[in-house]
């Protein structure tokens, strides 16, 4: 895991390198200034004559200010460094996540959800960037400052050091058994912290269909309940580590009364110097103060390590879709086959959500694909891109199996408008030309014309310069679907696929774009998913999809012979037999 993260640490190695310098550098200076104060006052004030030696105090003073302020400059620097270098690491990070997250397939993403990527990239590596800098600056510093001062207090007094060595083992026990009882909550608090960002995110996404129906009380309620979680273990966690500082307090006096106690009784029996016990009293303070800080340092390492690991599983997650060694870059044409295909989600479970699918479809071909929800119509053209990989069998596009294509030559001419589909902000010229950047302004509007997009973009005033908001929320259902069709065809591919593309498309309107469809794409191989039979009856030949198997694969006529589906649906929809659906229903 810190290998992983190490990577991306890149140009601010510099950085990274000179914070721990910095801050040594300002431990050392740190811990030689108490000694010239016991010098002072050992040789300055209370030296031979009576009135102090006034010429030493000030050399020593001097020495001391000159100490001090390099102390400083040698802490700011640290800071400055420390800022840099965990600023763009976290920088890095999210570049790092990012870029991996564009290179995910459609089930990498699934794996993670994409609230869960979001907390990944925003809260997690805020994490990491605090515990790394925090690292940088204190992981050297404190253990450093806390050896240098208890072998000063050794050498001025080794019994009183004994006193600092049991306080020190002591503290240390027990802060570790506090850090192991927040780590658990800590893990925790991670998990629900996805859980909040997927009802926001859900939440706000659907703001409009919460408003209409209602529902903001019950919304509401579910964000309390998620806040409402991470605050319980937040509030856990940190009643764990809130120990710390009485624990820290409790030994910081106990330690300073023993060495006062046991400081005077060694200057009464003159063993030690007053002078040398005021400097012991400094290193004390120097000693505990930073055993406080490693107490937080692992604080911040627990709080981060659930986040470190959290970015480190993005990060070298695989994509599960590779492009093969020598890809095949030219689609030859626009057939496509499936052989005895069998696919599922997830690998392991037991019922795949296509079975045994055997199909041959020729170049430039209409097929219509009719079927119930979940009857896995998306599932199933959604192999034709690669958008997913089959489990057995082989889907053959310009007869050659897909996972031989170069995956972006594939997609280049295997172009899909998505049941759910999303179109940018910005114009709409820039959506359209997003599938197909060389696009002119003249092949925009043929497009726009096939998908019958034209006329409406036509009647905004801005007319194709018109400003899509965020989800295009400025345009009605069916013209978003009728956008995104222009979208499509403007990449000219040899096959395009409509996953329940018009949808929300009036009968006319839905009719008149595949009546352009033919004629002006003559070429493309044609999947038209439907809900309507309108849609599909014309095609060349039309699939009937049930429960994850072609139930029925044939021309209009020759489904309505031998198709039960079929020939229900069509009589359901068309009204040929209005009795029929319920005099059928006792019989199917
Ligand atoms: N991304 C996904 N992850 C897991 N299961 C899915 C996913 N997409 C669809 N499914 C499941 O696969 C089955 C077929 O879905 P789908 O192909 O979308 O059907 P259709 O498009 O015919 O409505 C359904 O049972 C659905 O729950
Ligand atoms: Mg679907």
């Amino acid at each position: 895991m810190i290998r992983t993260l190490s990577k991306y640490i890149k140009e601010y190695k510099k950085a990274t390198f000179l914070t721990p310098m910095f801050m040594v550098l300002e431990v050392i200076f740190e811990t030689v200034i108490p000694i010239f104060m016991g010098w002072i006052i050992q040789y300055g004030i209370k030296g031979n004559n009576e009135t102090g030696d006034m010429p030493y105090i000030l050399k020593m003073g001097g020495i001391m200010f000159v100490l001090v302020i390099l102390a400083f400059v040698s802490g700011v620097m640290g800071a400055v460094f420390g800022s840099i270098s965990s600023c763009g690491f976290a920088k890095n990070l999210r570049k790092g996540m990012y870029e991996r997250i564009q290179a995910f397939s459609f089930s990498n993403i699934d794996k993670f959800s994409t609230s869960g990527l979001i907390t990944r990239l925003t809260t997690d590596v805020t994490n990491v960037q605090n515990a790394f800098q925090m690292i940088l600056r204190m992981a050297f510093r404190a253990p450093v400052s806390m050896i240098f001062a208890l072998v000063m207090t050794y050498v001025i007094c080794p019994e009183v050091a004994n006193i600092y060595l049991v306080a020190v083992i002591l503290l240390s026990i027990a802060l570790a058994l506090i850090m192991l009882a927040a780590k658990k909550y800590f893990t925790q608090v991670f998990e629900k912290y996805d859980e909040l960002n997927e009802t926001v995110e859900e939440n706000v996404n659907a703001i409009r269909v919460v408003k209409a129906f209602v529902r903001e009380d019950y919304e509401s309620n579910e964000l309390k309940i998620a806040a409402g979680k991470i605050y319980k273990m937040f509030v856990k966690a940190e009643n764990a580590v809130i120990l710390n500082a009485p624990v820290m307090q409790i030994t910081i006096f106990s330690t300073m009364l023993l060495i006062a106690w046991f400081g005077a009784h060694l200057v009464v029996s003159s063993r030690l110097d007053e002078s040398q016990l005021i400097v012991l009293f400094t290193y004390s303070m120097n000693i505990l103060g930073n055993l406080m800080m490693v107490s937080f340092i692992f604080v911040m390492i627990t709080l981060s390590q659930a986040s470190a690991k959290r970015i480190a599983e993005v990060l070298s997650e695989d994509s599960d879709l590779k492009n093969p060694e020598n890809p095949i870059r030219e689609i030859k044409d626009g057939s496509v086959e499936f052989k005895d295909v069998s696919f599922s989600y997830k690998k392991d479970s037991a019922k795949p959500v296509l079975s045994h699918i055997n199909l041959s479809i020729k170049s430039g071909e209409t097929i219509g694909i009719i079927g119930g929800t979940g009857s896995a119509k998306s599932s199933l053209v959604n192999l034709i891109n690669r958008l997913y990989d089959v489990n057995e069998g082989s889907v053959l596009v310009g007869g050659v199996d897909v996972r031989e294509y170069d995956m972006t030559s594939l997609r280049e001419s295997v172009s899909v408008v998505l049941q759910k589909n999303v179109l940018f902000s910005g114009t709409i010229l820039d959506n359209l030309r997003w599938g197909n950047m060389g696009a002119t302004e003249e092949e925009c509007i043929r497009a726009c014309k096939t998908a019958c997009a034209h006329d409406f973009i036509m009647s905004f005033p801005d007319g194709y310069n018109t400003k899509l908001e965020q989800g295009a929320t400025n345009v009605s259902g069916g013209q978003k679907q009728r956008l995104c069709i222009a979208r499509a065809l403007l990449k000219k591919p040899k096959i395009i696929i409509f996953d329940d593309s018009t949808s929300a498309v009036d009968t006319a309107t839905d009719a008149k774009i595949r009546a352009a469809l033919k004629s002006d794409a003559k070429d493309m191989t044609k999947f038209i998913i439907a809900q309507r039979i309108s849609s599909v009856m014309d095609a060349d030949r039309i699939i009937v999809m049930e429960d994850g198997e072609v139930n029925g694969f044939g021309t209009h006529e020759e489904l309505l012979q031998n198709n039960m589906i079929y020939k229900e649906v069509y009589e359901s929809q068309t009204g040929a037999n209005a009795d029929f659906d319920e005099a059928k229903g006792g019989e199917a």
